[in-house]
This record gives C-alpha cells, structure tokens and sequence, in this order.
C-alpha cells in the first residue's frame, strides 16, 4: 500500500536523514527506483510530474505504483511533482496518489499561500500530504521553465509564515539549486538554509539535486532538508546506458536488450543517493 507522504517527512526529520524523491514516467524507470529502494532498505518517494503524467497517463502511473508498493516491504509514497494547478491536485488526490506537491512558486505570496490552503483543505482528510514551494527554483523542469535571471532564494521569515498558515508537510525551498544539468560549479547558500531551518520546523524540500556536489548534499540534510528530488541524474544514466549498448550492438532490435541494461544503470544510481541522503537502512 501506498503511504501518506508526511510519514515519510515525519521519519525522516525525526531520524536526521533525507527521502530520494525520483522522478518517473516510465516502468524501467519505476522498477529500478523500486528495486533500489527495497534493496537499500530505504524508504522512498515515486513522483510524476505533471508532464510524467501526460505522457504515461495518469492510471498507469497509479496502478503501476500500487504494484511497486506491493511487491516491497518498504514504504512507499506515490507524489504529484510540481503541481502547478488546483484541478491537477484533484484528480491525482482521486486516482490515488499518497502525496501532492502544489507549486504556486511563480504566484505572489499572498496566492501562493492562498492556493496552498486550498490544496491542504482537500488533501488531508484524504490522507495527502501536501508540499509546496516557496522562492524560485531556476531552470527547467518539464514544462517549468524558471530563467536563470528571474530564480529568486527563499527569505526565512516568509517561509515562517508559510508554513504557518498553510500547515503544509513539506516545504521546498530555492537556496541555489536549479532543475536540469548545471553549466558551473553550483553553491548552495548554507546560511540562508540555516536562517530557515531556525525560523520553521517544517520540513524541508530541496529540488534540482541532481549535480550537487555528494559534500554539499551531505552539509545541506543535519538543517532540516528531508526530502531531496532527483530527475536529470536518471535520465542522464538512462541515457548514456542506451547509447552505450547501441554504439556496441546497432543491430539490436530488442526493447528488452536495450532497456534492461539502462534499468540497472538507473538502480545503480538511485541506491548511490540513497546511501548518500543517509535513507539506506532506515525502512
Ligand atoms: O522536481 C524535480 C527535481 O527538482 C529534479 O531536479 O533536475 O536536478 O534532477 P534535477
Ligand atoms: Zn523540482
């Protein structure tokens, strides 16, 4: 079965270490996520974008998830990723998702925390936990393009209130991360996570891990961060495993031949992350 997020955020504040949050829209990407999850013995967040789930459809992604869950003896949570609509909250919170995300980042305060509220309203007595986003995370996720210019850091006192008034789960937070590939060297502001962890209790997301140094992440979980995202880290995986087999064998023509070997790189991946958010062992 699938669990409410906020047990994962609970354990994991409680514990001081951070749950992998792996973005998906296909089965090879699930089952390696699964796959390294129970053999980490480590708890974990599947999620789908909103993009994830126009390509995948939004039933498979469910039913494929509730098998995932099944088949481990870890838990488990199914999360909306960068939700940017009310209607889009809904219908995952219907088809069975155990966590939502509402991203009403690009919006002012005062909306941001009004469409917050509305979420949390219908997503708790379903037994949803709800994250959202405050400052901006620059670059691009999906159809979420945040230019560099316009990416604006999280102010510790707005994240108080937020938090305050919304009852949010989980809040993510822009302290220098950006979604996608890095072109230099990225440095997160500790002081900054630092002031917000002082100012609030909740927990805290960090969104565009992937390319952040394993040094960074592992300064970045002890201040609260529980719940760190990885999407470009996958596809990079999956990707060059793809190449390398066909660059090695053109001829092969068959999916599993092709897809398998990017499944396994993909796990290798994941479990690394998992050793390193300090989540391995703690199911
Ligand atoms: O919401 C998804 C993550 O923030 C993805 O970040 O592009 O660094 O993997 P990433
Ligand atoms: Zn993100």
């Amino acid at each position: 079965m699938l669990v409410n997020g906020r047990e994962l955020f609970q354990a994991a504040k409680k514990g001081g270490y951070a749950v992998g949050a792996f973005n998906l829209n296909n089965m090879e990407i699930m089952q390696a996520i699964i796959e390294a999850a129970e053999e980490e013995k480590s708890p974990v967040f599947l999620q789908a974008s909103q993009g994830g789930i126009k390509y995948a459809g939004i039933e498979y992604i469910v039913a494929m998830a509730r098998a995932a869950a099944e088949k481990v003896s870890v838990p488990v949570a199914l999360n909306l990723d960068h939700g940017t609509s009310f209607n889009q909250v809904v219908q995952c919170v219907r088809h069975g998702f155990s966590a939502v995300m509402i991203d009403g980042s690009q919006l002012p305060f005062e909306e941001n925390i009004a469409i917050t509220q509305k979420v949390v309203e219908i997503a708790h007595p379903s037994g949803v936990s709800v994250e959202a986003e405050l400052g901006k995370i620059g670059g691009v996720e999906d159809d979420i393009v945040v230019d560099a210019r316009d990416a604006t850091f999280t102010d510790p006192k707005e994240a108080a209130e937020f938090a305050e008034r919304t009852n949010v789960d989980a809040l993510a937070i822009a302290i220098g991360t950006a979604h996608g590939v890095y072109k230099g060297e990225p440095k997160l502001d500790f002081k900054r996570l630092e002031e917000i962890a002082a100012a609030t209790d909740v927990p805290l997301v960090l969104h565009g891990a992937s390319g952040i140094s394993d040094e960074q992440i592992r300064q970045a979980i002890p201040h609260g961060i529980t719940k760190i995202n990885i999407d470009t880290d996958l596809r990079i995986a999956f990707s060059q495993a793809i190449k390398d087999l066909l660059a090695e064998k053109p001829g092969e023509i068959d999916p599993r031949k092709i897809l398998g070997p990017a499944r396994d790189a993909m796990k290798e991946v994941a479990r690394a992350k998992m050793r390193l958010f300090g989540s391995a062992g703690r199911a």
